[in-house]
């Protein structure tokens, strides 16, 4: 299929500068409150957004179609791999340049840890946004958990954040601990062995719960990725410690700074990163993630479409 060069995407955190990413967020503080004042937005009207989520997903692909929606914006969408001709044997490769040819203005992908992505991100003509590439990298989770903190810290010089999970296996860590450290943050991770080998040399890893704990301000729980995982039996024995001793409970909560916030980048497996008792917690922020996530996609589309 023929192609030409990509003007604008947006793949790694690193894809935007630091003073970029500020003005992004300044364009999402303005479409927050404009919105939460019942005002109606209309920068996007006529556009179409192409969605392709090849993976699973809730928040990022509704937050995604919500911002287009309140920015006046249409939206195509394939997601159900069992009404589209995938199910016939297309390849993603194919979906990606069909999807493409249909004309949209802007589109959003998600998809696992094909290396095809990012070349062909890099031959077409029109904004792509990545909504999560296999273990890689989730830039707009990464923008949102940023924004998120800033409104919560003001800066984020020296905030101590620690991620408590299946690190290795985290699209979001990789992402958000990234744009954190640009943002002046100190990351740390605390997880099993088994869990934190490949994380970047310039975040140490906290040995216990308690020590995390006790150190951080902002504690960002992570889900174990088991549809990630090879060799599932030895996988299953850090699996068990995990959630034998590095489970955010009761205990936890009570050690836990009063002024500290809870992250979680969602969906949260209950019992396992966190027990039931955080669902209560004044401290855990995870709907006002979610919220935000409408606003710094709706910021990013029309920041791209804008330059267009
Ligand atoms: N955080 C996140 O990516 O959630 P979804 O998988 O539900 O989109």
């Amino acid at each position: 299929m023929s192609s030409s060069k990509s003007s604008i995407s947006y793949t790694w955190v690193s894809d935007l500068s630091r003073q970029g990413t500020l003005d992004l967020f300044s364009r999402a503080s303005q479409i927050k409150k404009k919105l939460k004042a019942g005002e109606r937005i209309k920068s996007l009207k006529g556009r179409q957004i192409a969605l392709l989520f090849n993976e699973p997903s809730t928040r990022t692909k509704l937050s995604f179609q919500m911002a287009a929606h309140r920015l006046g914006a249409q939206c195509l969408i394939i997601d159900d791999f069992t009404t589209s001709s995938m199910s016939k044997g297309e390849t993603f490769l194919d979906t990606l340049w069909t999807l493409h040819s249909l004309g949209p203005d802007l589109m959003v992908v998600r998809c696992g840890n094909e290396e095809l992505y990012e070349n062909w991100v890099s031959q077409i003509d029109l904004p792509v946004i990545n909504g999560g590439w296999g273990a890689k990298s989730h830039p707009t989770q990464a923008l949102l958990d940023v924004f998120t903190l800033l409104e919560q810290f003001k800066t984020l010089d020296g905030l101590k954040v620690v991620f408590v999970g299946d690190i290795d296996h985290s699209r979001v860590a990789a992402s958000s601990i990234k744009l954190l450290q640009i943002f002046g943050a100190e990351v740390r991770v605390c997880a099993p062995s088994g869990f934190c080998e490949k994380r970047p040399k310039s975040v140490p890893v906290l040995e216990t719960l308690k020590e995390a704990i006790t150190w951080c301000d902002v504690y960002f729980g992570l889900r174990v990725q088991l549809e990630r995982h090879e060799g599932a039996a030895e996988k299953s024995k850090t699996f068990e410690q995990f959630q034998k001793n590095f489970s955010l409970d009761q205990q936890g909560l009570q050690a836990l700074g009063k002024k500290a916030v809870i992250l979680h980048p969602g969906p949260i497996n209950w019992g396992v990163e966190f027990q039931d008792c955080v669902e209560k917690d004044s401290r855990l922020l995870v709907r006002r993630q979610v919220e935000n996530g409408i606003y710094v996609r709706a910021a990013l589309m029309e920041s791209f479409l804008e330059k267009r």
